[in-house]
């Protein structure tokens, strides 16, 4: 479909318009207009302008009139597993026999490319409904997942990071490879998927535990042949994790060495949790430009641990937000933040709606080192945003009233705030999304079952 000249929007807008490198910064660079226009061509930012200064040379009529909603960038999701959508919220264990008793089963359907494809279908409309534009995904070992959303992903122009799992032990023999089998269909990925359109590719070594040095060698060896694909896996997230890592790698010093030794750690790589570091793992993280995706509601959900989030502004670390769906509970960022705010309570940390946002906007493209092409309004920008209606309940409504400022209302989203309250996502300058509409499922031939 051909792009009209201009879209022009008129609503309430909220970014941050630059990096930040401790949390005052990001009040000091946050815009709020409450009348603003937002002028897109060809997919991107031309201009976002108050509307009183903008007034006098656009055509009323052709502008598009939100007033009432609040317009802020795409969400970005650091860390998702789409093949873990159909068990979200599995009753009563912890990381690895979590892994064990739900994951493993579950993902083994992902060998099937039709139960894929629908799957991928499903979870990008869950993406979209919950305001995520952009997401770092984990596929199944299985390179006919990754083909299906990438596939699905093309269709909608969205920009998106997945990479098939790369494991040779530790888990099912229906869910392992040989170093080389990975090494090869990696490759094919990367060369069919990776830079093409909105897509990239990242490297998705599952987790130390399952990676033999062998397997580790050729991650580095494909980070080495493609040095500009993204690096995603998982990093100190529980204590039995991490007494087994030291158990398989008594030669590494430590969880991080294991990755850092095999040359995976550095920008663009992306670890997940972090939630027991070392002082000389988190200077690591920090010396080599890594980042980490925090993901509160599979911390206290698996029972993990709380991110440190005051440690990882002190020590300089990238920093994003993940849902972790299905070790997550949910694929809003309006309720991840509202956990990661009680992550911060139980530490004494205030995670302020501002410093909140940033995380799931702006800082999430800089931990995806993509925060030149998305995370706020600036001109140029990828037009990827979500028009939210700040209050949809009969609560949400009278408390909105009883809220003094922006800052309250915004922190009052994203405590009672969730799928209800995405009015429109947009990606690519288009509205992909719209509140109240209900896509089709279809069933599918294995066992999950999807929703008639
Ligand atoms: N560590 C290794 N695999 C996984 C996974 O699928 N989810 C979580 N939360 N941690 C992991
Ligand atoms: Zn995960």
């Amino acid at each position: 479909m051909p792009y009209a000249s201009e879209t022009l929007l008129r609503a309430s807008f909220f970014d941050i318009t630059a990096l930040a490198t401790q949390p005052d910064d990001i009040l000091a660079n946050a815009r709020y207009l409450e009348d603003g226009l937002l002028t897109l061509r060809e997919g991107k930012v031309v201009t976002l302008e108050s509307w009183e200064i903008a007034e006098g040379r656009v055509d009323v009529t052709q502008v598009i009139d939100l007033r009432g909603k609040l317009i802020v960038p795409g969400f970005i999701d650091t860390h998702i597993h789409y093949p873990q959508t159909e068990m979200i919220g599995a009753f009563g264990e912890q990381l690895l026999e979590w892994l064990n008793q739900y994951t493993f089963p579950v993902e083994s359907q992902y060998h099937c490319p039709n139960h894929a494809e629908q799957m991928s279908a499903f979870f990008l409309q869950q993406l979209l409904a919950n305001g995520t534009t952009s997401a770092l995904v984990f596929g199944t070992v299985h390179p006919q997942s990754v083909d299906a959303l990438f596939s699905a992903a093309e269709k909608l122009d969205m920009r998106l990071i997945a990479g098939k799992v790369m494991m040779d032990r530790n888990a099912p023999d229906y869910l392992t490879e040989t170093p080389e089998e990975s090494y090869q269909q990696t490759k094919a990925l990367i060369e069919r998927w990776h830079h093409r359109g909105r897509l990239s590719y990242a490297l998705t070594p599952r987790f130390a535990p399952t990676s033999s040095p062998e397997l580790l060698e050729k991650v580095r060896q494909l980070r080495e042949a493609f040095p500009d694909t993204w690096l995603h896996t998982h990093l100190s997230e529980n204590q039995q994790e991490i007494a087994w890592v030291k158990a398989l790698f008594p030669e590494h010093d430590g969880y991080l060495d294991v990755y850092h030794q095999h040359q995976l750690t550095g920008k663009r790589s992306v670890f997940a949790h972090c939630l027991h570091l070392e002082d000389r793992e988190w200077q690591c993280l920090h010396d080599t430009d890594s980042s980490i995706a925090f993901c509160p509601t599979s911390n206290l959900f698996l029972g993990s641990g709380l991110f440190n989030i005051k440690r990882c502004w002190q020590q300089g670390v990238r920093m994003g937000v993940g849902t972790d769906v299905g070790a997550g509970t949910t694929f809003s960022m309006l309720q991840t933040l509202g956990e990661a705010y009680k992550v911060g309570q139980l530490q004494q940390y205030k995670l302020s709606a501002c410093e909140a946002f940033y995380h799931a906007t702006l800082g999430g493209a800089h931990a995806l080192d993509l925060d030149d092409k998305i995370g706020n309004f600036n001109a140029g920008k990828e037009a990827d945003f979500v028009v939210l209606d700040p209050a949809v309940s009969p609560l949400q409504k009278l408390r909105s009233v009883n809220s003094k400022d922006i800052w309250e209302r915004l922190f009052v989203m994203m405590t009672l705030g969730d799928d209800r309250n995405i009015y429109q996502t947009w990606v690519s300058g288009r509205p992909v999304w719209q509140q109240g509409t209900h896509q089709p499922v279809e069933g599918c031939c294995q066992p999950s079952k999807l929703p008639g």
